[in-house]
């Protein structure tokens, strides 16, 4: 009988190998017998899909700070009703690729709007459904090389400058420092297969 399932998320900049992980964590949780949903934001829901291409598409000035953190939001909200939220009630665990925090950390800590702002936004629209745990992939030196090697393929949030990212990170660092329990920094540094092990170790208190 499946009780409550999980809900995981993983976040980081641009170019930290995160979706490859996703991917490994899910595989090495359903060897284990566990029912595992892959999703990412922004999208995950049909609705929130067509929020993604709002969002990631056009030109820089396409949207204001204010209605870019709120589609986000919205986008959000859609993606727990539908997908997230009836997969836990049924005893799923759910993998998202990136969640709130990366909210708190783009629009909130580099965009400028503040981290308690985009706190209060998301609450509105997921109440009580914060992820049980948020693994955060970093590299100890900062991602500027990764972001670098992902250039060719950024889209309108990707595609700032340097100085963005740089307090992407230093917000990711922030809000683990103040949610110890939730969220943990992880070295992305290394193999793929030792950095999925440090995912695993980050959640075995969850699983079953
Ligand atoms: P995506 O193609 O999914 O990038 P990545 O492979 O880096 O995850 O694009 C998502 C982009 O949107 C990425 O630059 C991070 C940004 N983003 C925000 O700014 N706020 C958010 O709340 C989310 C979910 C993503």
């Amino acid at each position: 009988m499946a009780g409550r399932g999980r809900f995981i998320s993983l976040e980081g900049g641009e170019g930290v190998g995160k979706s490859t992980q996703v991917r490994a964590l899910a595989e090495d949780l359903r060897k284990r017998g566990i029912e595992v949903i892959e999703t990412r934001e922004p999208g995950g829901s049909p609705g929130a899909e067509a929020i993604r291409e709002l969002l990631l598409t056009g030109s820089e000035d396409r949207w204001g700070a204010e209605a870019e953190a709120l589609l986000f939001a919205a986008a959000r909200s859609d993606h727990v009703d539908k997908v997230i939220r009836p997969a836990i009630a049924a005893g799923k665990w759910v993998l998202s690729d990136r969640f709130i925090d990366s909210s708190l950390a783009y629009q909130g800590g580099a965009g400028g709007l503040g981290i308690e702002a985009i706190r209060s936004i998301n609450a509105f629209g997921i109440g009580e459904w914060f992820p049980d745990r948020t693994l955060v992939l970093a590299l100890a030196e900062g991602g500027a090389r990764a972001r670098a090697r992902d250039n060719e393929q950024s889209d309108r949030i990707g595609g700032r400058p340097e100085g963005y990212h740089q307090k992407v990170e230093l917000a990711f660092r922030l809000i683990a420092a103040e949610e110890p329990e939730r969220v943990r920094i992880i070295d992305a540094s290394g193999s793929a297969d030792a950095v999925t092990k440090r995912l695993l170790d980050a959640i075995a208190d969850l699983l079953p």
